[in-house]
């Protein structure tokens, strides 16, 4: 039996990272991308959904930190083109063609959010929606399965593999910190499918973590840590990254350096010298 091919794997995008995980992340895997600020976990995030472009899988690319004209710029300078490919700004105009990239932005949400609020209005008028509720999230994002035709025939899950970017889900428990577990699990459920291989983010401020910091991961089935050593000590930016868990997989268990390079994006080496094999 061969233990590697066994299950079937999904690109990071990342070289080093694929190799570090055998080839990738499990297929339907969610995958919580955790850390603090300028750590590197958007950039990852870019990197997936370009690997997702390159080799035809539909992508749905969840932006609530930065307007999406803002990712396709970052991206761009590490020579990802998203642009080049059929982009659809989900509620906006309808699109000409079936999209290869959907983009949901917090316009998106807010259009969701009225939708749903004008159709329960009809029932009980007092139940008001938000751009970023989970409930809200979870029926833009099939929306979007929708729109990509995913579901054609009735299906409830999508008919092909779909990449999943939601940078981050803080937002949405920005306000009730202690919902994020629920929240999380709420949205597993809902859209978790054999064919959707998710990336969350999970922004974390050094204070808030260990109370509260940990609800997405609690439900994921992969966590990948990002951060930094503490820069009024280290007097530079020290990146890291670590597997800290994915299930499914044997995966490398030392930490990496992480630089991020103009042109090249996240570029990793193991911190420890005895790993050179990886
Ligand atoms: N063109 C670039 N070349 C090299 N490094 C860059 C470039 N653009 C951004 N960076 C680095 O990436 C960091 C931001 O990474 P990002 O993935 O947005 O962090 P996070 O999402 O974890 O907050 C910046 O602080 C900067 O150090
Ligand atoms: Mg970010």
């Amino acid at each position: 039996m061969n233990y590697v091919e066994d299950v079937s794997r999904v690109s990071t995008g990342v070289d080093a990272l694929d190799a570090a995980l055998q080839g990738g992340v499990p297929k339907g895997s969610w995958v919580a991308v955790t850390g603090e600020p300028g750590t590197g976990k958007s950039i990852l995030c870019m990197h997936y959904a370009w690997a997702g472009l390159k080799e035809g899988d539909p992508v749905i690319y969840v932006t609530t930190e930065a307007e999406f004209r803002d990712v396709v710029r970052q991206a761009r300078q590490f020579r990802m083109y998203f642009d080049d490919y059929e982009m659809h700004y989900l509620g906006g105009k309808p699109p000409f063609r079936k999209p290869q990239i959907v983009v949901i932005d917090i316009f998106s949400l807010l259009k969701t959010a009225k939708q749903l609020s004008a159709d329960i209005d009809e029932v009980e008028r007092s139940r008001k929606y938000a751009a970023l509720e989970i409930d809200v999230l979870i029926a833009t994002i099939r929306e979007a399965y929708r729109v990509l035709g995913l579901l054609e025939g009735g299906r409830k899950s999508p008919s092909k593999h779909v990449r999943l970017i939601i940078d981050s889900m803080s937002a949405f428990w920005a306000d009730k910190p202690a919902m994020a577990r629920r929240f999380s699990y709420q949205l597993k459920i809902a859209t978790h499918r054999e064919n959707v291989t998710a990336f969350l983010v999970s922004q974390y401020a050094m204070t808030t973590k260990g109370t509260f910091g940990y609800g997405l991961e609690h439900i994921a089935d992969g966590v990948i840590h990002l951060w930094m050593d503490n820069v009024e000590v280290a007097k530079e930016v020290r990146r890291y990254l670590i597997i800290k868990k994915m299930r499914m997989t044997n995966h490398y268990e030392g930490a990496f350096r992480v630089i991020i390079s103009p042109g090249e994006g996240i570029l990793m080496k193991p911190v420890s010298g005895a790993a050179a094999g990886i």
